[in-house]
């Protein structure tokens, strides 16, 4: 009955984190150079900023979006709007690659029917960081946010639903799609400071997507 033994194994490339929270390691290595690519074609029209915080700081990651709402973040607040306030324009189009992409990431974690209406583009360069936050911007939360990393590695830091709670330290590299939601959709994550480096597919940067359902 060897079939039973591993009839409840998850796949070597599905680490879980906890209940909700799963690294699928490599999940996008194959749409790598397309999304990039797409990248590229976004941040012409939408290019890449360093935004201000509430509070008046300005993010040491540069952003950008694409799909029919953009996270924004200014003086104002954080939120999600239709429209880029560099340009006043539309945000690009969300390929539909990384739209189905993000879809299959979810499914593979156990979020079926997970449709994006929200692409965070998020460029890391050397030093650059994003402290412990929680995700609660979007509508409704009940559906997850798949995170996508290329180019250098960086250490995810992912927490518990309190700021306090100890952080796993999990280190993700060019390819690797992060899903968390369910009992995690609100834990507290981050990432620590951009080690130097070259990468082949992205250069001195590391590049992040988040896909969210934000409406
Ligand atoms: C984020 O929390 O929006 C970004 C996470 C990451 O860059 O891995
Ligand atoms: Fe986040």
């Amino acid at each position: 009955m060897t079939a039973d033994l591993f009839a409840d194994q998850t796949p070597a490339w599905q680490e879980p984190i906890c209940p909700g929270a799963t690294v699928l390691r490599g999940l996008a290595l194959a749409e790598a150079p397309a999304i990039l690519s797409a990248i590229e074609d976004i941040t012409r029209r939408a290019p890449f900023r360093q935004m201000d915080t509430p509070g008046g700081f300005r993010m040491s990651v540069a952003m950008s979006n694409c799909g029919p709402l953009g996270w924004v973040s200014d003086r104002q607040g954080y939120r999600y709007a239709a429209w880029d306030p560099a340009t006043g324009e539309g945000w690009p189009e969300m390929p539909e690659g990384l739209r189905a992409l993000a879809r299959h990431a979810a499914a593979s974690a156990g979020f079926a029917g997970f449709a994006p209406d929200a692409c965070l583009i998020n460029r890391y360069a050397a030093g650059a960081r994003m402290s412990l936050h929680q995700d609660r911007d979007e509508q409704d939360l009940r559906a997850p946010i798949v995170s996508i990393s290329l180019g250098l590695p960086a250490l995810f830091l992912f927490g518990g639903p309190t700021r306090k709670d100890p952080a796993r330290r999990i280190p993700l590299t060019h390819g690797d799609v992060v899903v968390w939601g369910g009992p995690a959709r609100l834990h507290f994550h981050g990432v620590a400071p951009l080690k130097a480096g070259e990468h082949p597919a992205t250069g001195p940067f590391r590049i992040n997507l988040t896909l969210r359902q934000a409406n």
